[in-house]
């Protein structure tokens, strides 16, 4: 393939991940976005491998290495449940991290092209930069994988003086970018560059080791960004435009994201960079401000269907637990039936419900829940006063007034889904035990509130059995 052929299909690719980015935005076109990303990544890989920059020898080693990559690539996304999607995620950052540390030696090690003046100095930027970014993404995605999949304790681990401990590091790397840019002689730099990729480790691990509970969704984010990030500085060093363009296309929208989490939760970025909130997923832990108190009331899988069809405003809010019982094509039937009766039918989705972006859109949508009933937190939360009943499915910390009431909670200030002002709410869920944040739940305690225990997907076959008797 000619130069001009594979810089054209550059700019091709370049415009499709643009168009993606787009398509992914809103539920109704991500279809069409995927196709973008799809295409454009076909186009990306076709153009560089048969690009001018590849002679035929190395034809081979590519395509068996692309072989290989592809099969665990497929294997991994087909046996994946929904739920472990974040882990998984985590761990392909990681990947991008790692490769960008092993081009940014090869570069250095690389003798065919000698830079000189103004020039060599740009590029060993690039390298020490590069495996900078590159080895804090590998660590800290490797140690954010484990915590996500249960491997690791997913408590912050909160080292005396860590800050401190950041600071020096952060120092030697300064330091040690000096000596790396000066070194007079041909691999004089090998040492530096070895020094500070262990210091970047280091501080990957660190890192994300303080962070825990419900800040864990911002980390695996923000690592995205680094890893976009990670492949732009790779792009510099191979001076290849299209993994410049691309990386910085995945760490802009990345740090985007970061950023809208952070404000769903009411976290400050740094702060959560900082680490140290949360505790452990599932236990039952207390904040530190007024206990709630009082009993709880529970209600039948028949009691709950009466309390829907007496209703005329109905909210359902869904989470990680309706993930869990896979009980969204229940939930849709149970919506068409209401609907068909003349309920007025709403979903309210918070920003960070389940344990992904879009997490419950994905699983409304393959049930093939209507768009236009699936209502944003912001859009629908003033509508509560004025609803018969709000059905809260598998979720527990989106739902929870501690963090308008409590200021002592950890998740004070995390703007909720205000189902306490509905005339009736009913939790579904299997126990007492707290959400993702291990915060206990005010919520369960409300006069208008009403239990009904049991798996999602089992209880809400009950439902529908007896809505339908
Ligand atoms: P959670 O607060 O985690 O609560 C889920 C609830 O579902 C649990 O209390 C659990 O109670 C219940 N549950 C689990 N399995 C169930 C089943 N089979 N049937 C019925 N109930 C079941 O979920 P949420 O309200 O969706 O909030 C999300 C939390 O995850 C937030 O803290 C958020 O910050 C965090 N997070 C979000 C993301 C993103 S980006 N969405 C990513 C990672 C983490 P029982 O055990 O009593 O059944």
């Amino acid at each position: 393939m000619s130069a001009s052929l594979a810089t054209v299909s550059y700019i091709g690719a370049t415009i499709l991940f643009i168009l993606s980015l787009g398509g992914l935005s809103n539920p109704e076109t991500s279809r069409r976005g995927n196709v973008y990303g799809i295409v454009g990544m076909t186009i990306a890989v076709l153009a560089t491998v048969f690009g001018p920059r590849v002679t035929m020898g190395g034809l081979p080693l590519i395509i068996g290495a692309m072989a290989i990559g592809g099969s665990v690539g497929l294997y991994a996304a087909k046996k994946v449940q929904m739920t472990q999607m974040p882990e998984l995620v985590a761990l392909m950052h990681s990947l991008v991290g790692f490769a960008a540390c092993v081009v940014g030696f090869a570069s250095y090690i690389d003798t065919s092209i000698v830079f000189t003046g103004a020039e060599k100095t740009i590029h060993e930027a690039e390298i020490y930069i590069g495996i900078l970014i590159g080895a804090v993404t590998f660590s800290g995605s490797v140690i954010a994988f484990g915590k996500l999949s249960g491997k690791i304790n997913g408590k912050p681990v909160l080292l005396p003086a860590r800050h401190w401990i950041n600071l020096a590091g952060l120092l030697i790397v300064i330091y040690f970018g000096h000596v790396f840019l000066n070194a007079e002689t041909a691999g004089g730099g090998t040492f530096p560059l070895i020094v500070m990729t262990l210091i970047s480790l280091a501080f990957g691990v660190h890192m994300v080791m303080a962070i825990g509970g419900a800040d864990m969704p911002v980390v695996v984010s923000m690592l995205n960004s680094y890893s976009g990030w990670a492949a732009a500085a790779t792009g510099f060093m191979l001076s290849n435009d299209l993994l410049i363009v691309t990386g910085a296309l995945v760490g802009s929208s990345g740090a985007i994201l970061s950023y809208i989490m952070c404000r769903a939760m009411n976290r400050n970025f740094v702060s959560v960079i900082a680490g140290g909130f949360g505790t452990g997923g599932g236990q039952v832990a207390k904040s530190d401000g007024a206990q709630p108190a009082g009993e709880v009331v529970p209600v039948s899988a028949v009691e709950t269907a009466e309390l829907l069809r007496e209703a005329k405003n109905v909210i359902i809010i869904p989470g990680y637990g309706m993930a869990v019982a896979q009980a969204q094509h229940t939930v849709y039937e149970i919506t068409k039936f209401l609907r068909e009766k003349g309920v007025n039918v709403r979903f309210g989705i918070h920003p960070v419900a389940g344990r992904m972006p879009g997490h419950m859109n994905v699983l409304l949508a393959e049930a093939k829940v209507p768009y236009d009933i699936v209502m944003e937190m912001d859009e629908i939360n003033d509508d509560f006063p004025a609803t018969d009943v709000a059905m809260v499915i598998g979720a527990n910390d989106i739902v929870n007034p501690a963090a308008q009431e409590d200021p002592n909670s950890p998740i004070a200030g995390m703007p909720v889904l205000e189902v306490w002002k509905a005339k009736t709410s009913i939790v579904m869920k299997r126990s007492m035990a707290s959400g993702y944040a291990g915060v206990d739940n005010p919520l369960f305690y409300k006069d208008n509130n009403r239990m009904l225990f049991g798996d999602a997907k089992k209880m809400l076959d009950e439902v529908l059995v007896a809505l339908h008797a």
